[in-house]
């Protein structure tokens, strides 16, 4: 068996990906978290991650660990930098000592988001926050170190966890209206389907740097309408900007990425955003 280890196991993505491997005969993963309750590796520690990829020798990492919340990485950006940059560089370090292949992940949000047409992966980046900064700086250190790498910048991701369709679900519970931002478009991506582009990957050697998110863009008020109508709720959406919700963080506008590089080199396609949420929906009943 061939050897994955994951970090950020207990994260939304960590447990998609041993969902996506669970009955797997060719890989065996050895998670690791930082959450009690696991086999604990910080990867912000370069000397424990030597040890601990001395002992495992992995054949490659999955490195779901990350600081997302992205409301804190302005006031904690030290912090965020720590996890989201020195975490992926020390990564690629021992992944490139060990002989092991490298999977980060990164975000929409290394874009500024004012251009009204999806980005691809040859696009200049231009972070406007703390967290796409820092997620930018990681990118940049995992190129440097690795040269068995594949970056795959994801968005709007929901799967088990803490996320923005649970959060939704939760508020209609007590409320019969909620305002939500109309004027930040993405593509939501769940966290099944990415895992599965991640197994498209790791067996390959089609290494760079991939967009990977669901197909179809909407804002986020399109997003809940469409996760009430699927769940069968009454609440309504109002539409709001950005300017009227409340939050220290300035948001990408125009967040969609083109997953050019995955329809460049692979057969794999990513689901609708539509089809996907309403696969989740299904999942979670
Ligand atoms: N969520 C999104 O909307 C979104 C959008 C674009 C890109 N991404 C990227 O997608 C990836 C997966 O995101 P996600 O939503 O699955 O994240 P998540 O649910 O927040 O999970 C992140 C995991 O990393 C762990 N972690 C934090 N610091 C660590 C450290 N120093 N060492 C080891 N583990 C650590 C966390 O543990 P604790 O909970 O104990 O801190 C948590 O289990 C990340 O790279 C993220 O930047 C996410």
């Amino acid at each position: 068996m061939k050897i994955i280890i994951v970090t950020g196991c207990n994260g939304q993505l960590g447990r998609a990906v041993n969902d996506y491997y669970k009955n797997s005969t060719e890989y065996e993963l050895v998670n690791t978290d930082t959450a009690e309750g696991f086999d604990n590796l910080d990867i912000t520690d370069l000397e424990a991650l030597d040890t601990f990829f001395d002992k495992v020798r992995p054949y490659a990492v999955i490195n779901c660990a990350a600081f997302t919340n992205v409301d804190a990485c302005e006031t904690k950006e030290d912090i965020a930098f720590k996890v989201n940059a020195i975490g992926p560089r020390n990564l690629a370090i021992v992944s490139e000592k060990y002989g092991a292949k490298l999977v980060h992940i990164s975000t929409d949000y290394v874009f500024e988001g004012n251009e009204p047409s999806p980005r691809k992966e040859t696009d200049p980046t231009g972070p406007i926050g703390a967290y796409g900064r820092t997620k930018l700086a990681g990118e940049n250190f995992v190129k440097s170190f690795s040269n068995h790498y594949f970056i795959i910048r994801t968005a709007w991701l929901y799967g088990d966890g803490k996320n923005f369709v649970r959060t939704m679900l939760g508020a209609a519970k007590t409320r019969d209206e909620v305002t939500v931002v109309a004027d930040q478009i993405g593509s939501p991506t769940s966290a099944k389907e990415l895992a599965k582009a991640i197994g498209v990957l790791v067996p390959t050697d089609n290494y760079g740097t991939f967009h990977g998110t669901c197909e179809g863009v909407c804002s986020w008020a399109e997003f809940t309408e469409e996760i009430y109508r699927l769940a069968g709720v009454k609440t309504v959406v109002k539409h709001i900007t950005s300017d009227q919700y409340p939050s220290p963080t300035k948001r990408p506008a125009y967040s969609v990425l083109d997953n050019y590089m995955f329809r460049q080199t692979t057969d794999f396609e990513f689901a609708d955003w539509k089809d996907a949420i309403r696969e989740y929906l299904e999942s979670e009943k």
